[in-house]
């Protein structure tokens, strides 16, 4: 089948801003975006940017918009979209070229909240591992499943409005921690996130949860450690 898409496409060596170029290809119903934009830059345009690496779900790098809404491209298909598909880049971030943006920031916001396990550096190192219960390793499992795609936080209004704000994705790898029995951290983090840029920014838009291509109850996650901050309750 004959699949029309819309693609933003800007070269900062040559373009004031960006723009919208039209593509037709053959594709498939079955096929994923993400073999639309390798199709288009195999056959149409090889100067087009689109960052990606595994094409299966699990690197999380090829977050878009497709249709104005997040989500990876390896993850859309064909049939699933209507015609013609809008393909642009993420919001919130510096454009680089094309659909690929600077992630800093992104990751920056996400080191602020010291996302590892923190543990007593004077402690005797222990001699055995880390026991955790079923339950316990319950608490935070939904959390541990995020790929650091940045479709929440770039789905987020008051991270495109207030660059500072660590944003949804920062706070669900903080929540990762902070509801981890073995961490001993969470004290810090909550700290952290209790001040100006922290989680209490936050405006339960549920646009994060929306965009989130892993299912994560992102916008839960942070009511959670919300009241962990104001309740101590971790
Ligand atoms: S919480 Fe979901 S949307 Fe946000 S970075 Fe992690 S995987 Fe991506
Ligand atoms: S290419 Fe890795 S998540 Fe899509």
């Amino acid at each position: 089948m004959d699949v029309r898409l819309r693609i933003q496409r800007f070269n900062p060596e040559q373009d004031d801003g960006p723009h919208f170029e039209d593509y037709t290809i053959d594709a498939e119903p079955m096929d994923r975006l993400l073999d639309c934009l390798h199709k288009v830059k195999a056959y149409e345009d090889s100067s087009l940017a689109v960052r990606r690496s595994c094409g299966h779900g699990i690197c999380g790098s090829d977050a878009v918009l497709i249709n104005g809404v997040n989500a990876l491209a390896c993850k859309v298909l064909v049939k699933d979209v209507k015609q013609p598909i809008t393909i642009e880049p993420i919001r919130g971030l510096p454009l680089i070229k094309d659909l690929v943006v600077d992630m800093d920031p992104f990751f920056q916001g996400y080191l602020e909240v010291k996302p590892w396990l923190i543990v007593d550096p004077v402690a005797k190192e222990p001699e055995r591992e880390r026991l955790q219960s079923q339950e316990e390793r319950e608490r935070f499992d939904d959390t541990t499943k995020c790929i650091l795609c940045a479709a929440c936080t770039t789905s987020c209004p008051i991270f495109w409005s207030d660059g500072g704000y660590v944003g949804p994705a920062a706070i669900v790898n903080a929540h990762r921690f902070i509801f981890d029995s073995r961490d001993e951290g969470a004290r810090e983090r909550l700290e952290i996130l209790s001040s100006k840029n922290g989680a209490f920014k936050c405006r339960t838009a549920f646009n994060c949860t929306a965009a989130c291509p892993r299912g994560i109850q992102v916008t839960k996650a942070i009511q959670e450690v919300k009241q962990a901050a104001l309740f101590g309750s971790f």
